[in-house]
């Protein structure tokens, strides 16, 4: 088939090459005509495991295609996927519809009777359905579910694919353009344009609950001397709870899940129904950033002004370059701002933190941001900081204080290595006795 892709953001430039290697011919549309000469040449511009290989196969074998004009993609192809992003608005939580919305009027203007618009932005429930009453051209939902680091595996097998139809021949077209993932045993949903929406919104929203619930049992475990990590695991064996999303730590981040949840309760306050569990979903994700820097504080005696910290992570997760909405970056820069002196270290988010906060300090290695610390934060778990050695580390930083921000750094090796180790949810080693009983 001829397949459009409108917008080569992150979700686009993914769904484009996707789909050229399910065996689609496929141009790809962004107004940014930079963008569009780096995909044209085979170059992602941003970190993605498996992308650059799929998207330097198919612009080389002609399969895919990249331009700037709407009017050349409404030529190209009878099905367009708009795949634009939907940001916080700057003057409430709720989600910025407008580049949705002009993705949609350019293509109705140009797109000719057959044509089928099909959504996958995240957007609010109610979206689809007037677009829908705006133009004439047919328009379909089908959201997508993919987590950075892992878009070509989440696009070409996903968990399940949701259709928001309004026709039989919407769906036809869509069960076409998917035919290899559905013969390989894919779920299909199809579903109402309000229900399509809604699963995506209601997805994230549980997934951020998930962690943010974790998260909050942790707060218990800090107050009472018991150990998150264990309860996780024993509560995630009932499979009705699951251990995945149960890791507790400095927080959910990124472009998805905070803007998500907002934008979810800001839209069901709108409907006159109450989502306010969500606030403070939301609310015990950041107090996670605010109880790091606290540790920070205690550990440096009480104020870190002209301390010297290393952060360990930028990206909001690892396997990215992505720093929206970073709890590295952000618990980086409340200590900048205390008089901290903080140098940062990311395997692959350096640039992007460098533009974006220009006054924390850059470390081009692990080892080089360790030397002369007085408090070492580990914020985003890259494996890499996984093998850093306590030994070395130790003989490297001027006080060897550590806090293990996501959980999975080994407390008894560092403890062994003379390095004062503070986890979020765990007993600092030796703060509580085995009947629970704080010393402090
Ligand atoms: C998320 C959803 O998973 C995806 O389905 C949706 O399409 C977009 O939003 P993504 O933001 O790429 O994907 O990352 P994800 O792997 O879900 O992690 C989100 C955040 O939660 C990260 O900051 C991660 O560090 C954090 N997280 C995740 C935890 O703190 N604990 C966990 O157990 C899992």
């Amino acid at each position: 088939m001829r397949l459009t892709v409108i917008g080569t953001g992150y979700l686009g430039a993914t769904h484009a090459a996707c789909m050229a290697e399910l065996g689609h011919e496929v141009l790809g549309v962004d107004v940014d005509p930079d963008k569009v000469a780096a995909l044209q040449a085979g170059r992602v511009p941003f970190h993605e495991p498996a992308l650059p290989e799929l998207l330097a196969k198919h612009t080389a074998s002609g399969r895919l295609r990249f331009t700037t004009s709407y009017e050349e993609a409404a030529a190209f192809g009878e099905v367009h996927f708009i795949c634009v992003g939907t940001p916080q608005r700057k003057d409430s939580e709720g989600a910025d519809l407008r580049y949705v919305d002009s993705a949609f009027a350019s293509m109705a203007r140009y797109a000719g009777p057959d044509a089928l618009l099909v959504g996958k932005s995240t957007v609010p429930v109610g979206t689809a359905g007037r677009l829908a009453d705006t133009h004439a051209a047919e328009i379909a939902w089908n959201p997508e579910f993919l987590r950075e680091g892992f878009a070509v595996e989440d696009t070409l097998r996903p968990d399940r694919l949701v259709l928001g139809v309004g026709s039989e021949r919407a769906e036809a077209l869509l069960r076409a353009v998917y035919a290899p993932v559905i013969a390989a045993g894919t779920p299909v949903v199809t579903a109402d344009f309000p229900t399509a929406e809604l699963v995506k919104t209601a997805a994230n929203a549980f997934l951020a609950t998930k962690i943010s619930f974790i998260n909050a049992m942790a707060e218990v475990c800090e107050a009472t001397g018991a150990d998150v990590s264990v309860l996780a695991e024993a509560i995630g064996h009932d499979d009705r709870i699951g251990k995945k999303f149960l890791r507790s730590g400095v927080g959910f981040g990124g472009g998805c899940l905070p803007k998500d949840i907002r934008a979810f309760a800001h839209r069901a306050d709108e409907l006159g129904v109450s989502l306010a569990f969500l606030r403070e979903v939301d609310a015990i994700n950041m107090r996670r950033r605010d109880r790091v820097v606290e540790l920070a504080r205690e550990l440096c005696g009480g104020a870190v002004l002209g301390a010297r910290i290393t952060v360990l992570g930028a990206a909001f997760k690892p396997d990215s370059d992505d720093i929206r909405d970073s709890p590295a970056l952000n618990v980086a820069a409340r200590l900048r701002l205390d008089g901290a002196d903080v140098t940062v270290h990311d395997p692959e988010a350096m640039d992007n933190a460098r533009k974006a906060f220009p006054l924390l300090g850059y470390a081009v290695s692990a080892e080089e941001a360790l030397v002369g610390a007085d408090l070492v934060l580990h914020l985003t778990e890259w494996p890499q900081f996984r093998e850093i050695s306590p030994d070395t580390a130790r003989s490297l930083v001027s006080r060897p204080r550590i806090v293990d921000g996501r959980g999975v750094l080994d407390a008894a090796e560092w403890v062994a290595a003379g390095w004062e180790f503070r986890a979020l949810g765990r007993p600092a080693p030796g703060e509580a006795d085995r009947m629970g009983r704080l010393k402090r």
